[in-house]
């Protein structure tokens, strides 16, 4: 016992002197006292971005917080958050890696979880150039418009079924399906779903995949943040291994029938394998490159309609006005296409409102400190992460009239972007790591929206208020809510055939 007293004790004496080093050294930002050894992880409520801006409340804008002996940067201000994305983009665009998403992207030879170097730089530009190029967007714009009539057809199937009028539907398990179809469609170029919603034996290999990943990832262990415990708390690598065996076998599965084939089409997979010499990437880039859009996209769209549908259950009169702007510039006799959004300015509004106050990433994803920085006249030492509570910004009253309120308007008289430029409204970050698919998810989540909403009536489960609709949230990084949607939906179009699903054999 005594034995092992000595390193403990040696190893505590090493780090009170680095910390009275840093203390003396740096001016640090603010924040609650660390504890010995768990810092302020026992202060961290699930909710992070309402915690965070609660300890705003009392440590200021910018503040500082240990995981372990991990320091985080919370800023939550719009000029902060230039800082941060804009100012010193370029030191803060590392990433922090936990010992699975490390596992999992081999080190960051992926995207999401690579490091700001050559590697990052080109395979951004792949992204950019290639992938979410507005002619690519464009060319897989038929399969998007067939996953919407799939949506719309499957909740006319079941809220026409007479054991079911005046009942409630869970919007959520249709927005999955359709978010599922239309991201493996643009990554795999494979529609794992039949026309009857029976999902395939690779889509059942895909789904158990991401599951599995899920698991893994919501145990959260206090080793990511004190390296010196993780020999007790080992990561499952057996389970990790494992995981990444089968994502890769799957994917090469894939990528060998697209090689096959010889018919290249504009799918994810089908444009990496192509552009694979020109852009000198490995195969570990390409699959890590599949996975992470679904990983960043598959989620997201979701979450996004979700909870912009939860706000026009509780918003009748939002709702109302938008049936009444579709009607005007769709008419009844046909359904609305993503061409049909220049017309539609307050559909658009409502999408931007919707992402204002329930961001799916609410603090973005975590940016690490590449050098010390200084933000807000206080240094952040190399190493540091720093996170940006894109949600509490969205909610601050010095930069927005009655924040709290659902109100799409606002974006009639103030014409705010929301994507990166204009740093009170950020849902998709800025600078060098935003989001790379805004553009396609936008798209995505306006026109499952305007579909929804020019082709079915929405009203509360009976028994429920429109304000009774609970709008609390899930712990995690993407942000569902805690109590899914649901609605009374009736279809608004006479014509049948309006409701049917238009394939596409893309
Ligand atoms: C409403 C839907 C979406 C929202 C709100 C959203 C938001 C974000 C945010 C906040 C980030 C992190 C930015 C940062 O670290 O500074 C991000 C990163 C990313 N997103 Fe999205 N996203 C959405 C949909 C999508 C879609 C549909 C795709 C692709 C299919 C996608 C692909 C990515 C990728 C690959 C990254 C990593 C970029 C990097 O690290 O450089 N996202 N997204």
């Amino acid at each position: 016992m005594a034995l092992l007293a000595i390193p403990i004790t040696i190893i505590f004496f090493i780090l009170v002197a680095y910390k009275l080093y840093q203390k003396l050294r740096f001016k640090l930002p603010p924040g609650p006292r660390p504890l010995p050894i768990v810092g302020n992880l026992y202060q961290v409520k699930p909710v992070k971005f309402r915690c965070f801006n609660e300890l705003a409340k009392t440590y200021g804008p910018i503040f500082s917080i240990y995981y372990g002996s991990q320091m985080n940067v919370i800023v939550s201000t719009t000029e902060l958050a230039k800082e941060v994305l804009k100012e010193n983009d370029q030191h803060l665009a590392d990433r922090f890696r936990t010992r699975s998403s490390h596992s999992m992207s081999r080190g960051g030879m992926d995207l999401i979880w690579a490091d700001y170097g050559p590697h990052y730089v080109k395979v951004r530009k792949l992204c950019n150039l290639e992938l979410f190029s507005p002619k690519r967007l464009e060319a897989i714009r038929p399969m998007r418009e067939d996953e919407y009539t799939a949506l719309v057809e499957n909740i006319y199937k079941d809220c026409t079924k007479p054991e079911l009028k005046g009942k409630s539907l869970l919007l959520r398990e249709y927005l999955s399906a359709v978010a599922f179809n239309n991201i493996t469609r643009l990554a795999f170029g494979k529609r794992f779903t039949d026309s009857e919603g029976v999902v395939n034996e690779q889509g059942q290999k895909f789904k158990k995949i991401t599951l599995d990943g899920n698991k893994i990832n919501a145990k959260p262990s206090i080793a990511e943040y004190i390296p010196w415990t993780r020999c007790i708390f080992k990561v499952e690598q057996e389970a990790l291994d494992k995981l990444a065996a089968d994502r890769d076998r799957l994917t090469r599965v894939i990528m060998e029938e697209h090689t096959k084939s010889g018919n290249t089409k504009q799918h994810f997979v089908d444009a990496l394998l192509t552009l694979q010499k020109q852009y000198d990437i490995s195969e570990d880039t390409i699959i890590g490159l599949l996975w992470d859009m679904i990983a960043a996209g598959m989620d997201t769209a979701t979450i996004s309609t979700e909870w912009a549908m939860a706000e026009l259950v509780r918003n009748p009169r939002v709702q109302q006005k938008a049936q009444e702007e579709l009607d005007r510039v769709v008419g009844p006799d046909r359904i609305m296409t993503e061409a049909d959004f220049p017309k539609l300015p307050y559909l658009q509004c409502i999408v931007k409102e919707s992402l204002r106050l329930h961001p799916p990433t609410p603090m973005m994803l975590p940016h690490k400190a590449s050098a010390n920085v200084k933000i807000g006249g206080y240094d952040i030492p190399k190493g540091s992460i720093v996170h940006v509570n894109v949600w509490a910004i969205a909610r601050d009253p010095a930069c927005w009239k009655n924040p709290e309120e659902f109100r799409p308007e606002r974006f009639l008289e103030d014409d705010i972007d929301m994507k990166g430029t204009d740093y009170r409204l950020l849902p998709f970050g800025a600078g060098r790591r935003i989001c790379p698919g805004a553009q396609l998810a936008i798209n995505l989540v306006t026109s499952m929206i305007g579909h929804l909403l020019h082709q079915f009536t929405w009203l509360p489960p009976p028994g429920l208020k429109p304000e009774e609709i609970d709008l609390s949230e899930n712990p995690g990084t993407v942000t569902y809510m805690t109590n899914p949607v649901e609605a009374v939906v009736t279809p608004r179009l006479s014509a049948d055939h309006l409701y049917k699903r238009v394939a596409s054999d893309m």
